[in-house]
């Protein structure tokens, strides 16, 4: 996402960057004179000066004199396992360490009997000093330049003992739980492309997915994919069908005939679930979906085979939509996907001393094209924006759009996730920019269309069992433990485990959570399921209203 870090190979530091950052310290290679290298970038960096950097970097190791031994400096230091290690310990009672960090391949690291013994020491308390009274020096210290180089990452030096962070968690240095999954940079390399080139993703899905299912499975996964199949969390319903469920609940939705639009179906597990439960009302459904992808129109028109499914090829925004005087409309986890734009303070003369200045104000929303004219159009305020902000234009176009879609009586629902008052901010699990939904800039845009929108939680929507717990996972965590798993003949797929779904799957080969296979993680399932945070995920219900007598 064009931002650059450092990894300290010996002792896990994680260092935020800039390129020319980077560059600089690159430039010491392996033995420039301090004073010739800060001569060189003296005007580099604005108001410091190249001597502050160097201060840093000499602190955290990142700069030596030429020929020193830094493995020296780690004694002191109390080695502390990370967080999202995957192990699996063997019969004979060795551990192997699984990574499969960001797009690399994934790696089983088997450690001896004696470095098993020296990982089991390990607990975040101990000095490395006194592991080496035990275990040898030379034996210590060659498992650390191991277990904490940036191919594992199963290790990181610490100069306090965890215990100290114990009351104190907001003072542990991130880098003690953080990982580093992102593809390698050398410096002076092209810079990856950052989120603003990205704003519009119009042609991420229409070019990118070349495998629909990998991309769920790996690339982005939606609540609804990981609550596909019937589901205990969901008193055993799939997310559609409980969706349908909690929509009847809330609205009358009579007994049919259904005519549903689906826009971003994804592998088409809603579409099958939510024309299933409308059928079991009573009525014929006719559903239609509108998806950008190729690839994904593909896998749901073979996953709702047999079923009154049509898909349509097309952007939501600009193509024509398959029908009209739809009863329904579903635009479930998508609208992230859509435009956005991002604007300053300076653009909009916002921010001064004397608050908005009107005439710079109507000047750059007339500036900013489309996205200012429905800013003017439909009174979304934003004079309480942070600078820089971004304004969901696409997802508000949609909301239009659906509004002309539906017959009256109608009703659409529009998830995705987001808060009522937090303006956009970008999502950097995935391989691709998105952003977080304004639902607040949502319903005002949709009232000012007409309808009457009600604002909801998903979990509250599909009555989510808040007392369960679910598995926690990263992306590189969770490829590193489907690796681990499948050594031992089990396949995990992509779906919300909870704690008791998960022991049944790796029970059958023996394996028991944190005692032979780890480290598991079982969190609130509201908190988190795999690497999402439901209760992030939120609903607008958008109510047609009939005509009055009076119109
Ligand atoms: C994150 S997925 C969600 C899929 C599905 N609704 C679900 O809940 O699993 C987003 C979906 O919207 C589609 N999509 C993204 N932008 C679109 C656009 N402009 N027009 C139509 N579909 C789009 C994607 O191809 C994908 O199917």
């Amino acid at each position: 996402m064009g931002e650059v870090y450092v990894y300290h190979d010996l002792f896990g530091y994680i260092l935020q960057m800039s390129p020319d950052l980077l560059e600089f310290l690159s430039a010491f290679g392996t033995g420039a004179r301090v004073e010739d290298v800060c001569k060189e970038y003296a005007n580099a960096f604005g108001e410091n000066t190249p001597e502050s950097f160097v201060g840093t970097f000499i602190q955290f190791g990142c700069l030596i004199t030429p020929g020193y031994d830094q493995l020296k400096d780690i004694w002191d230091m109390i080695p502390v396992k990370s967080r999202w290690n995957v192990w699996v310990r063997g019969d004979d009672g060795n551990v192997t360490l699984y990574t499969a960090w960001g797009d690399r391949a994934g790696q089983a690291h088997a450690l001896s009997a004696e470095e098993t013994k020296i990982w089991d020491a390990i607990n975040g308390e101990m000095g490395l000093e006194t592991l080496a009274e035990w275990f040898g020096k030379d034996a210590v210290g060659a498992l650390v330049k191991r277990l904490v180089h940036h191919d594992v990452q199963a290790l990181k030096l610490s100069a306090l003992a965890m215990s100290y962070y114990k009351s104190r968690q907001h003072m542990r240095p991130p880098y003690i739980t953080s990982t580093m999954p992102y593809a390698p940079y050398e410096a002076g390399a092209p810079i990856p492309p950052g989120p603003d080139a990205l704003f519009s993703t119009d042609g991420y899905y229409e070019h990118e997915v070349e495998d629909a299912d990998a991309q769920f499975d790996h690339e982005e996964t939606t609540l609804s994919h990981l609550l596909r199949r019937p589901h205990v969390a969901l008193h055993g319903k799939t997310y559609g069908a409980a969706l349908i469920e909690g929509l009847g609940k809330r609205f009358e939705l009579g007994t049919g005939p259904f005519k549903v639009l689906e826009i971003g179906g994804g592998l088409g597990w809603v579409a099958k679930a939510v024309t299933e439960a409308l059928q079991a009302l009573g009525g014929p459904v006719t559903y239609h979906i509108l998806e950008l992808s190729p690839a994904l129109a593909r896998a749901q028109r073979e996953n709702t085979k047999g079923l009154p499914v049509t898909v349509f090829e097309g952007d939501a925004l600009k193509a024509d939509f398959p029908g009209d005087d739809y009863d329904l409309v579903i635009s479930n986890e998508m609208v992230g996907d859509l435009t956005a734009v991002k604007v300053t303070h300076e653009q909009l003369g916002m921010g001064g001393e004397q608050g908005i200045d009107d005439a710079k104000f109507d000047a750059g929303l007339e500036a900013m094209g489309e996205a200012g004219a429905l800013v003017k159009k439909h009174n979304v305020p934003i004079g309480d924006a942070p600078d820089p902000f971004f304004l969901n234009v696409g997802a508000w176009r949609l909301v239009e759009r659906i509004w002309d879609a539906l017959r009256p009586g109608g009703l659409a629902i529009v998830t995705e996730f987001g808060e009522v008052g937090r303006y956009p901010i970008l999502s950097s699990q995935l391989d691709h920019p998105e952003l977080s939904t304004h639902f607040g800039h949502l319903t005002i845009v949709a009232m000012s269309v007409g309808f009457k929108p009600k604002f909801e939680y998903i979990i509250d929507m599909v009555s989510l069992d808040r007392d369960k717990k679910g598995l926690a996972t990263t992306r590189s965590y969770f490829r590193a433990l489907t690796q681990a798993l499948a050594d031992k003949g089990v396949t995990l797929e992509k779906i919300g485990y909870t704690e008791e779904m998960f022991s049944e799957l790796i029970g059958a080969a023996g394996l028991v959570a944190n005692e032979n296979l780890g480290s598991i993680e079982f969190d609130r399932i509201e908190d988190r399921l795999m690497g999402l945070v439901p209760h992030e995920f939120k609903a607008l219900l958008l109510a047609k209203p009939l005509p009055t007598l009076e119109a």
